[in-house]
């Protein structure tokens, strides 16, 4: 029997911290539903050490990277998530014999999927032998590398966990992850999802350039966008990029989306723009690609629950909604994924537990339909504990 508890823990894009989420998989609830049921137990953010962080981030920059540090961030990595699980399930007086596997997605260094260059692959770090021998625990990782194989793009692999988790809705839902990329689920929905490209990740690096001292590495609640005002040529040049017109299957990541992309937009315009318009103008590419994309795959969509850090961006958040409001007449409700009844910042994390069950119960983990791959495929290797 694979049905039980799994832990789950990721970094995502943002390099903000290592996410940690506990979950129950029990059986259909219901004879109809043929797929497994999930209850997230608890969930917890762990600040990553800065020395940790500053490597993670220099070594996923082509330029800076090297066998070396590589090799160094992985064994660190995955060290300092052994020893986070351990203490995060002592705190909550769980037992490490209780959980069945940990599923880690590690830190994506470098996502090169297929159609950008001619040798597609995607490289996550945060070694799995360490968190095996710390913990004990069976341990899955290496999520993304076998969909590439099969010619998918790796990503975003969440949609498949939003089908399950959120079930069988009555309204036409799609589920927005606002993360460093942003990415889209509509709910049952056979075009799949897709990253839609920048969620925060242009937003924390302009904010950061410009407000060096400031205690948090991004805009709090959007209150710097706020007070800019969206500069229409820059908008209409970022727009114009092809990574928004081509078709899904698509995924990307912060190699492509980054602030050398963003200077060579704002170079290129006849007057540099105040900092806060940049600010704003960024935030209104990320709510206007997103809504696009919602509607472009989902045109009768009424709920839209938001997972991710991007929910606590309120001017985002508005954004969103003015931007969704414009594109149809009809009433959308564009809420963090709490009016939901699900923690927004453990969604992420409790996707690879459930892709560690899969995994662990040898179903398949991808959709085929999303990454593109040939078909679905057994995601993940298994280090024993
Ligand atoms: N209070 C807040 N106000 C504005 N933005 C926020 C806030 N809290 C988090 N964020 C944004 O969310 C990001 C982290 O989101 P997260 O979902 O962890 O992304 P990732 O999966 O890329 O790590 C931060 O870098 C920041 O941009
Ligand atoms: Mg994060």
């Amino acid at each position: 029997m694979t049905y039980g508890r799994y832990v789950g823990c990721m970094t995502g894009t943002s390099v903000d911290g290592l996410d940690l989420a506990l979950i129950e998989v029990s059986p259909p609830k219901n004879v109809d539903l043929a797929r497994e049921s999930i209850s997230i137990l608890n969930a917890q953010t762990i600040p990553l050490p800065e020395k940790l962080r500053d490597a993670l981030l220099a070594s996923g920059q082509p330029d800076q990277s090297s066998v070396d540090l590589l090799g160094e961030c992985d064994g660190q990595l995955g060290d300092f998530i052994g020893a986070s699980i351990i203490d995060w399930l002592r705190s909550l007086d769980i037992s490490l014999a209780s959980i069945r596997a940990i599923g880690s997605h590690g830190q994506t260094v470098r996502h090169r999927p297929p159609g950008t260059r001619d040798s597609a692959f995607t490289l996550q770090i945060g070694d799995p032998n360490q968190i095996a021998e710390i913990t004990g625990i069976d341990t899955v990782a290496d999520f993304r590398r076998r969909d590439v194989a099969a010619g998918g793009q790796g990503a975003p692999l969440a949609p498949a966990f939003h089908d399950v988790l959120f079930g069988n809705t009555a309204t036409a839902t799609c589920v927005v992850n606002i993360g460093g990329i942003s990415n889209i689920s509509p709910l049952g929905n056979h075009n799949g999802g897709f990253d839609t490209g920048p969620g925060n990740c242009l937003m924390d690096a302009w904010f950061c350039q410009h407000h060096p001292n400031h205690p948090e590495r991004f805009d709090t609640s959007g209150k710097w966008a706020a007070v800019g005002r969206v500069q229409e040529a820059l908008l209409e040049r970022m727009l114009g990029d092809v990574y928004f017109a081509r078709r899904p299957p698509k995924s990307t990541g912060r190699e492509y989306f980054n602030l050398a992309w963003l200077e060579s937009h704002v170079s290129a315009l006849s007057d540099l723009p105040p900092s806060a318009d940049v600010q704003a103008t960024l935030s209104q590419l990320t709510a206007t690609t997103l809504a696009a994309s919602i509607i472009q795959s989902m045109p009768d969509v009424r709920d839209v629950p938001i997972c991710g850090g991007g929910r606590a961006n309120d001017h985002l958040m508005r954004n969103i909604q003015e931007c969704l409001q414009h594109l149809t007449e009809e009433d959308i409700r564009v809420m963090p994924a709490e009016a939901w009844g699900f923690d927004g910042d453990a969604i992420e994390a409790a996707a690879f537990a459930w892709l560690a069950y899969r995994r662990m119960a040898n179903l398949s983990g991808n959709d085929p339909r999303v990454t593109g791959a040939l078909g679905a495929r057994v995601l993940g290797a298994i280090y024993p504990g």
